[in-house]
């Protein structure tokens, strides 16, 4: 039978919900990744690498998940990956998403090809906000943009370095998913047989992409995801670009798509105040290494100098204490949260987030932690 959000315990749960709701295009747009999508299974496999060894009778009654991050403090130390398109997802998009981040005292990060505008965004939720910049090979928008996420008052610059150029997603190319969304003759089958989406979807305000708008009109044409990357990212993107970006912002910089020591330990000389180690939720580089598998080293040779966060593929509490006890500062959720997005808009998301909690203060008296600073290596085995 049909499932409801009531019924959600788990991701495979959101992400059945998000499959009976979503036209499969944004569906698959969601769920894919590059090439044979190896790193996208790899990334929650990885994780089975590490076994837990807990502690007992540590007197766990009260479990404290509050974290600092990137001068932040975050009530848990997960925090909501930006992504692209939401009021695809679901009509009210990035606003239902901030909504739930803000009500668990989380970060929400707004994306270059987020569908609301970032001003209105910062202004409605006061929550510790990012901003994820793509480089674009128009100079002139990197700045105007970076202007309006300065007056908007956002908390943390995030640019995203492992997209220069568009990874091979051959599902969207299958379904003909391109930004600006169009319904194309042959996908309006697939719409009409999602009613309740397609209702949402025509009521709620025009699709568009505040941030970069103009931009893409001038192409004139339609593009899938990929080639917006190739087409509007610059590839000759430089560290001395990253370096003057970070000046012209002045304030907490971060680079999300880190995966090499060297890489890391460059971003620590030229002052950044943290990374994200990420393969893009494997939608970019298939058969990169996990964010979760270089965590160790990369902590281990650049953890006291700036934040180490990573992403891809967390699915569980156990998952999220594995990288703190290796030294994360932090972990980012990108599908989780998609699909409890898809599946019931500021709601689902808000039960994503109560689940996860449940499951962080749970897994955290099992391991006999009652602060996050208690995790540590020790408490881990490498099989
Ligand atoms: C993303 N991700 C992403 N990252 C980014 O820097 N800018 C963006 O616009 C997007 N857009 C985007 C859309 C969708 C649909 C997905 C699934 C992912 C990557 C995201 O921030 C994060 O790195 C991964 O999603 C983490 O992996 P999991 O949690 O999805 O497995």
């Amino acid at each position: 039978g049909c499932m409801g959000l009531d019924q959600c315990l788990n991701f495979d749960d959101f992400q059945k919900l998000a499959r009976q709701r979503l036209p499969s295009p944004i569906y698959n747009y969601i769920a894919g990744g590059a090439d044979d999508e190896v790193t996208l299974r790899q990334n929650t496999e990885s994780f089975a690498s590490v076994d837990l060894v807990p502690n007992v009778l540590r007197g766990v009654e009260t479990v404290d998940l509050t974290t600092n991050v990137l001068g932040q403090r975050l009530a848990l130390p997960i925090y909501l990956s930006p992504t692209a398109l939401q009021r695809l997802f679901h009509h009210k998009g990035e606003y239902a998403t901030a909504a739930a981040a803000e009500k668990f005292g989380t970060m929400f990060g707004c994306s270059s090809l987020g569908t609301v505008s970032m001003e209105e965004l910062a202004k409605k939720h006061k929550t510790p906000q990012v901003y994820q910049f793509y480089f674009h090979k128009d100079r002139g928008l990197n700045t105007a943009m970076m202007q309006k996420a300065k007056e908007s008052g956002i908390n943390v610059m995030m640019l995203t370095v492992d997209s220069i150029t568009g990874g091979n997603r051959e599902r969207d190319l299958r379904t003909g998913f391109t930004i600006p969304f169009r319904l194309t003759a042959a996908g309006l089958a697939q719409f009409a047989i999602k009613p309740r989406w397609g209702i949402d979807y025509v009521r709620s305000e025009k699709f568009s992409l505040p941030q970069l708008d103009s931009h893409i009109k001038m192409k004139g044409n339609t593009l899938t995801i990929g080639r917006y990357f190739t087409e509007m990212l610059d590839p000759s993107m430089t560290w001395d670009d990253v370096e003057a970006m970070k000046e012209e912002w002045g304030g907490t910089f971060c680079l999300k798509g880190i995966m090499s020591v060297a890489d890391a330990r460059r971003a620590a000389d030229i002052g950044c105040h943290g990374i994200v180690l990420s393969n893009h939720g494997g939608r970019q580089l298939d058969g990169s290494r996990t964010g979760f598998d270089q965590l160790d080293e990369i902590v281990q040779t650049v953890g006291e100098r700036l934040d180490v966060l990573v992403d891809g593929g967390f699915r569980r509490g156990t998952h999220v204490l594995k990288a703190l006890a290796l030294g994360a500062k932090a972990v980012g959720l990108g599908r989780y949260y998609l699909f409890a997005l898809a599946a019931a808009g500021q709601q689902g998301v808000e039960r994503a987030l109560a689940q996860m909690k449940a499951e962080l203060e749970r897994d955290m008296r099992l391991m006999g932690c009652t602060k996050i600073s208690e995790l540590n290596r020790d408490m881990l085995r490498f099989r």
